[in-house]
């Protein structure tokens, strides 16, 4: 079932995240439903531009559609994470998706305000939702790269001024982590002051973290064993780190990397111990269970297990299949997100931009 983005965003403020997955394969696809169909979680589901142009926009949304029909009780938006003007405007027109991501954040302040403020128009006038940065992570995704120097943290007042100015809908912070398998360097870890001082500034606004991976030292270890070349220093946010996170605002955690990784050890174990097969459906089918798996326990430990409203089958007995139309978004069976979210509201001090809704 299709949902809203920020229907689920607000569902889960304060109490838990959605686990933000980037996926851009069949295999990646079966293993992200199963795994939120074991937890009964609400799921994100994100393509990047880069995973567009590898993929095609098209593809995706087929595989998309497929998902939905054979997965009729997970809740999902569709997200376009780390857009471009163009590629935004291709997303949002595509009527496929919830929410796009302006990645604005290489601009100075006040361009990155301006192209944010015209994605914002553009997106609000369909009905989807924008996540827009402010200040940058160092690292590696897809083809986008930010040095070490170039990174900045999140400045709490700017972000407090941007959101205003903006209109968008969550925001994407830089508290400390950053894309790919090395996150941290020494004693390093996530900046949860930063993050607190954004919270207090913008109490009730969804932030969104982006190199949400854990980099699980298992998994380098195995890739190691098996011919990968990672360093040691490989390393990721720990479980613990994200559970303070929500409790200062963070609702959405971004994962890609981490489904790489699996990927990763999962091919060359099954190829170093079978060194004569050449058929990828083998070790497809112990990647989608792994990964599978993996989406389940993340979103156990993101507090998600359970939350996906259940789906109200009467009003639709031939399995949902409608909801898999581009654009449709599937009316969640009560208690609805947007009625907990106004309950959940009441007596708190809300930032500005919400109370005026
Ligand atoms: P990771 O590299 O930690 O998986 O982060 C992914 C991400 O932030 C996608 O936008």
């Amino acid at each position: 079932m299709r949902a809203s983005t920020n229907e689920l965003l607000h569902a889960a403020y304060g109490q838990y995240a959605l686990g933000a997955f980037n996926v851009c394969n069949l295999e990646q696809v079966h293993g992200l439903f199963r795994g939120a169909t074991e937890a009964r979680a609400p799921v994100i589901v994100q393509f990047t531009r880069v995973m567009r142009d590898y993929a095609h926009p098209l593809m995706l949304e087929q595989l998309l559609r497929g998902a939905a029909m054979i997965y009729p009780n997970v809740t999902f938006a569709v997200h376009h994470d780390h857009g471009d003007e163009a590629s935004c405007a291709d997303a949002i027109e595509s009527g496929h998706y919830s929410s796009v991501m302006i990645d604005a954040s290489h601009l100075p302040f006040e361009q990155n305000v301006a192209a944010t403020s015209r994605v914002v128009e553009m997106a609000h006038r369909r009905g989807l939702a924008v996540e827009a940065e402010l200040g940058q992570l160092k690292g590696v995704e897809d083809e986008m790269s930010v040095e070490g120097k170039d990174a900045l943290l999140t400045d709490p007042a700017q972000a407090e001024e941007f959101v205003e100015r903006t209109g968008c809908d969550s925001l994407a912070v830089a508290v400390g982590t950053s894309h790919g398998a090395y996150k941290f360097s020494g004693s390093q870890r996530l900046r949860l002051e930063v993050l607190a001082e954004i919270k207090r500034r913008l109490a009730g606004f969804p932030l969104v973290l982006h190199g949400g991976s854990a980099v699980p030292r298992d998994e380098i270890e195995r890739i190691r064993n098996s011919g990968g070349e990672f360093d040691s220093s490989a390393s990721g946010v720990p479980e613990g780190d994200l559970s303070q996170a929500i409790s200062l605002g963070v609702t959405k955690v971004n994962i890609a990397t981490d489904g790489r990784l699996i990927w990763t050890r999962v091919h060359r174990e099954f190829f170093r111990d079978h060194p004569g097969e050449f058929d990828f459906m083998q070790p497809g089918r112990t990647y989608m269970k792994d990964f599978a798996g993996f989406v389940e326990g993340k979103c156990r430990s993101l507090g998600a297990a359970g939350k996906s409203p259940t789906l109200d089958h009467s009003a639709n007995p031939s399995r949902n299949h409608a909801a898999a139309k581009p654009g449709a978004s599937a009316s969640l069976a009560k208690p609805s997100a947007s009625s907990a979210l106004k309950s959940k509201r009441k007596g708190r001090r809300e930032h500005p931009k919400f109370a005026a809704r």
